[in-house]
């Protein structure tokens, strides 16, 4: 298992697109081509391909994120979106987990760090948010979500403390969960966001509707950041007949990008090619 750094409170990420020149080789990006950036978050991905000469439509479920120039934006997720559009692409790319703008606003709730509500919507037009999470389900329900999201082997004793916390007191921020659960908010906070946001029903939609998407020839890259995620793609792409694989291992960054970019760190890229 590895960990997603972007979810380390003490590392500052900036705004790089993380295996920006692998992304672009693997997509086989041409001028003209058209490609779906599905996580469009701050845009890096997409700008470099238009400024290829690709023709951009991305996505994010986020409303807070705003379109660049050039480039066609929808709020939406994308399997949602993938759902509901017949159009065909060169190239699709998804650059899965939470963004820097998103993980720096300490409002939203992602930061272990910074205090605020327990939010880690990514849609804040959606109902279910971590609070409801932490203060209603059931503890076997809490606990499954730490083990299994989280991969945190206390996901027991931490949801049975929190259950007796918020049996007289909600549980509202941040920092009351993290004083909680003592030495484990990492774990904690991830499988809380994994669950709040669906990333895992999402990706399986998403890697079942995307090879119809792709033109002949075209290319879907996917980049993980921990090992329910990257096992999701590895075996989708592997047992997909819709689907050649291209990366027999998982491509991951060079020693100057982790020299540069801590979030690179934990990124695990994988690419496949449509059949027909
Ligand atoms: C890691 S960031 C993408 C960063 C981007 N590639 C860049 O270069 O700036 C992930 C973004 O995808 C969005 N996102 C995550 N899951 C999504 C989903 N299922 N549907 C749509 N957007 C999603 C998040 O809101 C976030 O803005």
């Amino acid at each position: 298992m590895w960990y997603n750094l972007a979810m380390d409170e003490n590392i500052h990420i900036p705004h790089i697109p993380v295996l920006l020149a692998e992304t672009l080789e693997l997509l086989c990006v041409k001028q003209g081509g058209s490609y779906f950036d599905g996580t469009f978050g701050n845009g890096g991905h997409s700008r470099a391909i238009a400024q290829l000469g690709g023709i951009v439509t991305a996505a994010d479920r986020d409303p807070n994120v705003s379109a660049s120039e050039g480039i066609t934006l929808i709020h939406s997720s994308f399997a949602e979106f993938l759902a509901n559009s017949d159009t065909k692409y060169d190239g699709m790319l998804f650059d899965l987990g939470v963004s820097s703008m998103q993980l720096d606003n300490g409002e939203r709730g992602f930061s272990f760090s910074k205090d605020a509500p327990l939010d880690m919507r990514m849609d804040t037009t959606q109902s279910l948010s971590a609070y409801e999470i932490v203060n209603t389900w059931e503890a076997p329900e809490l606990a499954r979500i730490f083990y299994s999201y989280g991969e945190e082997r206390y996901g027991r004793q931490i949801a049975q403390r929190i259950c007796e916390r918020r049996a007289y007191k909600p549980i509202e921020t941040t920092i009351e969960l993290t004083e909680l659960i003592k030495g484990h908010p990492k774990r904690v906070f991830q499988a809380l966001r994994i669950a709040v946001n669906d990333e895992l029903g999402e990706l399986e939609r998403m890697l079942s509707l995307a090879p119809e998407r792709l033109k002949q020839g075209g290319r879907l890259v996917v980049i993980s950041f921990h090992s329910l995620e990257d096992r999701l793609v590895k075996y989708a792409f592997r047992d997909d007949e819709r689907l050649n694989v291209i990366t027999k291992h998982t491509v991951t960054a060079s020693e100057h990008e982790l020299a540069n970019n801590p979030r690179s760190a934990s990124a695990k890229l994988r690419a496949a090619g449509a059949r027909t």
